[in-house]
């Protein structure tokens, strides 16, 4: 074999396993930037070699052209429907006819699955090569969404063949679906963008699948649940759940929660039991499926019309209510952001009572066409927030009132304005006490400055009797002014002032965070800190210079500009540091990282770096970087011609490396 076709056929390998490690197995074991190092070696031996380029490449995931229309495919074996129970009194209904149905009275076993809230598909691999899919359609016939399928990373390419030997024909069926916080997101960017919103996170996964263009479906963070067989040659099975142990051999995703059931009271326990965890499991479910688990009792029972008689599916209550709209609110946020909030007649859903929801831009209430009055459907689906899914139009009597966002700000009065090229409103008065208040609220708040005790109603008060006028001005409060506030006794008080003392001691990234810079999250608070490492250089870095950092993009870093650009943002960051606010620590990297919170101490001269980005490089991966050696040090870094530290360490019994240890300790992190 050619040396390079190996070389391509060890890097296949190496990507797969680690593919299947992070997707599947949820468990990784590459650095993004190993895993990026690898593909970019690959990507550059298939453009030098591209006769070694294989179909079940993971460079050939995305890359696909955009498609004029999904061709039909006609399924090999339909696939069904399920009957629905919509309670236990129809899970022993089912259960009953499945006894009814079969010669043998044995115990019959069944395997309990989640019902995945997304879109059924069919995968079909020959000689162990993913070779097409399709969405299940009428369940006779599908679309050929094949390119867009491949995109999913935790659909295997190629089938693992180390402990059971790929068949001839293999069909596998599963569920396509977002993850609930992959979908808010997803939805927080569409916004920002100003497109239309999906309802749910099975909307959006059958919008991102059903996308003439695989590149856009790449970026959709798709999953997948693999949970049943269609055409099969060259293997056999004898019960589901042996099906189930196979499918993740061969590197399929399959639902953890899955469960063998001896009987009708296992299967009401399992449905009880998801039913209870429902709101706390990361992708939306609307049920249970029980299957008999015997192949051969399955095929015994048989199908009637579109549904077998050996699965039925245990739908749980649908967490959607009717109500009544009562009033629209235009809602001021920290950055003057207006967001519509309907308030109306409290419903349960789901076990919680809500009562109120975001209609989020004028868009959004324009094309559902809400109005004040109007009976709606809410729903908590994909999203602990409830949203209205659609106004019940049949109900309208005619006395319901239009909404528009108000043209000026309900708080200030100040004007309201919207930019062409965003879905929000926004009152143009930075002075807007909504928006002071919001950003005071925001830098307090845990994952900012984490000020305990610094509440919705004090900053209300702060804010409205002058106290304080902007986020510097919590640095400059006295006991005297605090003790003012009403219900203020000493003691809280004097939490708040510890509270206050304790926060000036930070991070880079708390604090950029905390400013509340339009389009700067936590994370990219760290992204920052990691790139800049001060304050100050963040403050005077130009355009070119933030876009050229991995991950910020031409909006982010606009906005960072912006910022640091008005004078009355730089005033307020001086009295900051003025009123004692001192970044100290860096944020803690990762757990991944294998020296977080070890000493290095650095002696001599390196030969691929300088000291001073040794230094920069440990501290990056959440060590300390110290000048001199104590017991404490965990490791002394000697270079050529090290000096009386060297030595030091050795008395102290300090662990020593060279430079190729102390890379190979830092691993693949390094540049
Ligand atoms: S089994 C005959 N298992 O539910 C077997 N379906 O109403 C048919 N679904 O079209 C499918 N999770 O989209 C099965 N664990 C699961 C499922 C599941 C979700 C969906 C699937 C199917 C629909 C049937």
């Amino acid at each position: 074999m050619n040396l390079f076709s190996a070389k391509i056929d060890e890097l296949l390998r190496q990507i797969n396993e680690a593919n299947h490690a992070y997707y599947v197995l949820d468990n990784p074991t590459l650095s993004d930037a190993e895993y990026d190092r690898l593909m970019r070696e690959l990507e550059r031996l298939e453009a030098e070699y591209p006769q070694f380029i294989t179909s079940d490449s993971p460079t050939r995931r995305v890359g696909a052209k955009p498609l004029d229309e999904f061709k039909t495919v006609t399924h090999r074996i339909p696939l069904l429907s399920l009957d629905n129970a919509m309670d236990e009194g129809e899970i022993h209904d089912f259960a009953q006819r499945v006894l009814r149905g079969l010669t043998s009275d044995e115990n019959i076993v069944f395997v309990a699955e989640p019902k995945i809230d997304g879109l059924a598909v069919e995968l079909v691999f020959e000689n162990g090569v993913f070779v097409s899919g399709s969405t299940r359609g009428d369940g006779m016939t599908g679309e050929d969404i094949t390119q867009n399928l491949k995109t999913i990373r935790s659909i295997p390419l190629s089938l693992r063949r180390d402990k059971i030997p790929a068949p001839k024909l293999l069909e596998v069926r599963g569920e396509v679906y977002m993850e609930k916080d992959d979908f808010a997101r997803l939805n927080e960017q569409q916004e920002k963008e100003g497109k239309p919103l999906f309802a749910n996170p099975r909307n959006s996964a059958a919008g991102s699948l059903r996308q003439l263009d695989p590149q856009v479906t790449a970026k959709r963070p798709l999953s997948i649940f693999c949970y049943s067989l269609g055409a099969c040659e060259g293997h056999t099975f004898s019960t589901h759940w042996e099906f189930m142990q196979t499918l993740p051999q061969w590197g399929f995703r399959v639902n953890p929660l899955i469960e063998r059931c001896a009987g009708v009271e296992e299967l009401v326990a399992f449905y009880r039991k998801i039913e209870s965890i429902r709101n706390t499991i990361s992708y939306d479910i609307d049920g249970v499926v029980f299957k008999v688990d015997s192949l051969a009792q399955q095929t015994e029972l048989g199908i009637k019309s579109r549904s077998p008689r050996w699965a039925i599916a245990g739908k749980f209550k649908a967490q959607q209510e009717v109500t009544q709209i009562l009033e629209i609110e235009a809602s001021v946020g920290r950055t003057g952001a207006i967001t519509p909030v309907a308030h109306f007649q409290p419903v349960q859903i789901g076990g919680v009572i809500v009562s109120n929801a975001t209609l989020h831009n004028q868009d959004e209430i324009d094309r559902k066409d809400i109005r004040v009055g109007d009976w709606v459907v809410i729903q908590r689906a994909g999203d602990v927030i409830p949203q209205v899914v659609k106004v019940i139009t049949e109900r309208r009597t005619g006395d319901e009132k239009p909404y528009r966002i108000p043209p000026v700000c309900p708080v200030c009065g100040g004007h309201v304005v919207r930019d062409e090229d965003e879905a929000k409103h926004r009152c143009a008065n930075i002075n807007c006490p909504a928006q002071i208040r919001g950003s005071i609220r925001h830098f307090a708040e845990k994952r900012a400055m984490d000020i305990e005790g610094v509440g919705d109603k004090l900053v209300e008060q702060m804010v409205d009797v002058g106290l304080i006028r902007n986020v510097s001005d919590l640095y400059y409060l006295t006991k005297a002014q605090l003790l003012t506030m009403e219900r203020m006794a000493e003691k809280s008080a004097q939490n708040i002032l510890d509270a206050i003392e304790f926060s000036r001691k930070t991070t880079l990234a708390r604090l950029i965070y905390a400013l509340g810079i339009r389009n700067v999250g936590e994370h990219m608070g760290k992204v920052l800190e990691k790139a800049f490492g001060s304050l100050e250089k963040i403050q005077m870095a130009s355009l070119d210079v933030l876009t050229s950092v991995e991950s910020v993009g031409p909006i982010v870093a606009q906005s960072i500009r912006n910022f640091f650009d008005e004078p009355a943002n730089v005033q307020t960051v001086r009295r900051l540091l003025e009123g004692g606010v001192k970044i100290e620590a860096t944020e803690r990297p990762s757990e991944e990282s294998p020296i977080a919170g070890k000493t290095f101490v650095f002696t001599g001269s390196l030969a691929t770096m300088t000291r001073d980005e040794a230094k920069d490089l440990v501290e990056s991966l959440g060590a300390v970087a110290s000048s001199s050696v104590s017991k404490k040090t965990d490791f002394v870094v000697v270079g050529t011609d090290a000096g009386s530290k060297a030595d030091k360490a050795e008395e102290l019994g300090v662990k020593t490396l060279n430079e190729d240890e102390f890379r190979a300790l830092i691993g693949g992190i390094s540049k």
